[in-house]
């Protein structure tokens, strides 16, 4: 027993645990919410109803869910046996090898609890501590952390709008340095909905070759695409040999509209792919992070998701017809074009932050919405809506904040 533990095993008195624990700097050091939150947090509490025009929860919009099959496909005998594999079981794989098409094998693929997990152990793969890796910015603001839990920087590279959104190929080649490991792209982005175009595709991986990245391409709303251009990348899969290393990310949350259920998976394409699952496998085999229940349900649950989809799309082109009536009679208003995704940018007279402005929306209307900002948009004048809201709350909350703008 230590010396300084007494019989019972209680510490001595004298012994003083030296300061505030010291916490990794991969996290954040402060953990005060931003002021929409503390604000969205204070009304909450007050009992004071939110138009919440933010949501981004399939489960929470109001979606008929095909209740009795997919508590079914969760209860079958496999569920009670533990046999894990760290890519993931083969019957699983080879359901999500069917969904994508385009070649995919179950062998080109390995399993994870959800995308962003997926990007844990892409990031654990590809850097060492302080590497980079470079993210076309607007972006989803969790590639931030998810880089920096792993010690690596996610460094946004600034992607322009001219009548579209754009790569910027000469940016990016430009940002690449002596610590870049990959390039992160989402097709089509959250939140501008921009999918990639061929050309950029062709120009992104002759960039990754050239420069040795990996590229990672997160299609997690590849399936909602809406409006023109047509010359769009579907997906990346499209590509069957890429001349640079190349990572799909999807899961069950935005392709089956079930992000309770945890699974995602990575696709690995372009040179020594299966030298490069190998290693992925090891890593996921420290976790085994993947639940028996879903994999067994996988097949059921992907063959339910087209009819699921369905509803999602039509809610993503009601709101959006919705958001184009009532433009019409704010001509200082405008939407820019939804290529894709579950999101749109409204575009407003910059009086304010746009921090400022989701403040003030939130305070005078009890609407939330998101500022522009939060997604690294650049300037001010952008606010973010999900189109995923359901659709008597889309129109009272544009009817609420098109006043305020
Ligand atoms: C672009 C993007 N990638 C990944 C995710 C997270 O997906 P998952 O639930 O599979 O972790 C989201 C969630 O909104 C997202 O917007």
């Amino acid at each position: 027993m230590s010396p300084h533990y007494g019989s019972a095993g209680k510490a001595s008195p004298d012994l003083v645990y030296p300061g505030p624990m010291r916490l990794s700097s991969r996290l954040p050091q402060g953990l005060e919410p931003n002021a929409l939150s503390a604000a969205l947090a204070r009304r909450r509490a007050a009992g004071q109803a939110v138009l919440d025009l933010t949501v981004s929860n399939p489960t929470r919009c109001g979606f008929t869910y095909p209740e009795t099959a997919i508590r079914a496909a969760l209860a079958q005998p496999a569920v009670l046996a533990y046999d894990p594999d760290p890519l993931g079981t083969r019957s699983a794989r080879e359901a999500v090898a069917a969904h994508h098409g385009h070649g995919l094998r179950a062998e080109d693929l390995l399993l994870t609890a959800s995308t962003s997990e997926g990007y844990g152990l892409l990031f654990k793969l590809l850097g060492d501590p302080g590497d980079e890796v470079l993210v076309p910015s607007p972006a989803y603001p969790l590639f931030h952390w998810l880089a920096r839990l792993e010690g690596l920087v996610a460094r946004p590279v600034p992607s322009y709008f001219h009548e579209r959104w754009h790569l910027d190929l000469g940016a990016l080649e430009a940002a690449a340095g002596p610590r870049t490991q990959a390039v992160v792209v989402v097709n089509p982005n959250n939140p501008t909905g921009h999918f990639l175009s061929q050309a950029e595709w062709d120009g992104l991986t002759a960039l990754c070759a050239r420069r040795g990245l990996a590229l990672l391409v997160d299609e997690v709303f590849a399936d909602f695409a809406l409006e023109p251009p047509n010359d769009r990348l579907a997906t990346a899969l499209a590509d069957p040999a890429p001349p640079c290393p190349v990572f799909l990310l999807s899961g069950l949350s935005k392709v089956a509209a079930l992000p309770q259920l945890k699974l995602g998976w990575i696709a690995v394409r372009g040179p020594d792919a299966a030298e490069r699952l190998e290693a992925l496998a090891f890593l996921a085999d420290q976790y085994l992070s993947v639940s028996a229940p879903v994999q067994a349900a996988a097949g059921t649950l992907l063959a339910l998701a087209p009819a699921l989809r369905a509803q999602v799309q039509a809610r993503l082109q009601a709101n959006l017809a919705t958001l184009d009536a009532a433009l019409a009679d704010h001509p200082h208003l405008a939407r820019l074009p939804v290529e894709g995704g579950w999101s749109v940018l409204l575009r407003r007279p910059a009086v304010d932050a746009d921090e400022v402005c989701a403040l003030r929306l939130l305070e005078a209307t009890g609407t939330l919405v998101h500022p522009g900002s939060f997604f690294d948009l650049p300037g001010d004048g952008h606010l973010v809506l999900s189109l995923l809201t359901p659709e008597a709350d889309f129109r009272a909350g544009l009817r609420q904040i098109f006043p305020h703008l």
